[in-house]
């Protein structure tokens, strides 16, 4: 569905879908209450129906992925804590440094391939106070992004995921998902939501990136959990009043977004497919999995950029020779089309 109040194909990011027609009747006829005294009726249903898709206790509504995140990190960690996350996380790279600022956490890097960390590796990551003479943080909260963003938008394999978690238990640490764009990981790979976070303690879902609602993130986990993120949440600013109609709007993307994340994964792959090895552009098509797709470039990146706003059509630039575009449910196949023909053109 085209649905955006431009004639552009704006391929820069899934955070720029715009709530659809459809969308806005719902959130206007949302029934709203004062969900910092917690009775705002839309938040509550939306908290419980997430809860219960990922198969978890409780939901927290929160304004942003990295308020979710950020909440999330203080309430597994004490400050002095450390948290090990992949070297091009979300968490890591993008959100101001929270985790330092906000949580008192050093950083421990993971390498990563494509975004995603060996078990092994977040072993060896993992250091922990005791027994150290006092000489490391403590290691206590391992972060997988899933799928991951600078990655490529790839999905964890189920049994990587699931040994993550394991060797955090082992280890004493929780284990949190920054689920940003889990749903895409669940439709691409076939699986139940609730599978793939079965062994986490916490999990982050953006409902503003392919889900398409306008504004919110959802942080799922324990009772015991979530009542600690809500205290948290307060203290960060986040309680929000009549939110529900900003829930409604995720109500509805988790009633009718998910399936059709399918549409933007196949145009995702077909533009990769029309892109590679065509106007100076090459992509490893392996690591299109879901709705992204980074282009390594022979001209400078931000030319590339640049001669294609021109043509209407706006991607990224990440990296000086490298472009990416992302699919979303503003994308069409004739924005397709059009993106290719931009491409031909500059
Ligand atoms: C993987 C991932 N996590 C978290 C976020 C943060 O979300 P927000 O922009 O809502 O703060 C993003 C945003 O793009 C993301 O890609």
């Amino acid at each position: 569905m085209h649905e955006y109040p431009s004639d552009r194909v704006d391929l820069r990011s899934d955070t720029v879908t715009q709530p659809t027609a459809d969308m806005r009747i719902a959130m206007q006829n949302a029934l709203v209450g004062d969900d910092v005294l917690g009775d705002d009726p839309t938040v509550i249903e939306l908290q419980n129906k997430i809860s219960n898709m990922l198969g978890k206790e409780a939901a927290l509504f929160v304004s942003s992925g990295t308020m979710s995140n950020a909440v999330a990190i203080r309430a597994h960690t004490n400050p002095g804590d450390e948290i090990i996350t992949e070297e091009t996380s979300h968490i890591y790279v993008y959100e101001a440094g929270g985790y330092a600022a906000l949580s008192g956490c050093s950083v421990a890097l993971v390498p990563g391939k494509l975004g995603i960390m060996i078990p092994d590796d977040v072993a060896i990551a993992i250091r922990k106070s005791d027994g150290s003479l006092g000489h490391f943080p403590n290691g206590s909260l391992v972060c997988v992004e899933n799928t991951s963003n600078r990655g490529g938008g790839t999905c964890y394999p189920q049994e990587i995921l699931d040994k993550i978690a394991k060797i955090a238990h082992d280890n004493d640490c929780q284990a949190h998902m920054d689920g940003a764009r889990m749903f895409n990981a669940a439709v691409a790979t076939g699986t139940d939501p609730a599978r793939i976070v079965r062994d986490y303690d916490s999990i982050s879902i953006c409902l503003s990136k392919g889900l398409g609602a306008p504004v919110g993130s959802v942080l799922v986990g324990s009772k015991q959990f979530i009542a600690k993120a809500h205290r948290w949440r307060k203290m960060f600013g986040g309680g929000m009043r009549q939110a529900g109609i900003l829930a409604a709007g995720g109500l509805f993307a988790l009633d009718h977004h998910i399936d059709r994340m399918a549409e933007d994964h196949t145009r995702a792959h077909v533009l990769a497919e029309r892109l590679n090895g065509n106007f100076g552009l090459s992509i490893d098509a392996s690591t299109v999995q879901t709705n992204m797709v980074y282009a390594d470039t022979e001209r400078p990146a931000r030319e590339v950029v640049e001669a294609l706003g021109e043509q209407g059509v706006d991607i990224f630039d990440l990296r000086p020779n490298t472009i990416r575009l992302v699919t979303h449910l503003h994308i069409t196949d004739e924005d397709i089309e059009r993106t290719v023909a931009a491409f031909a053109s500059i």
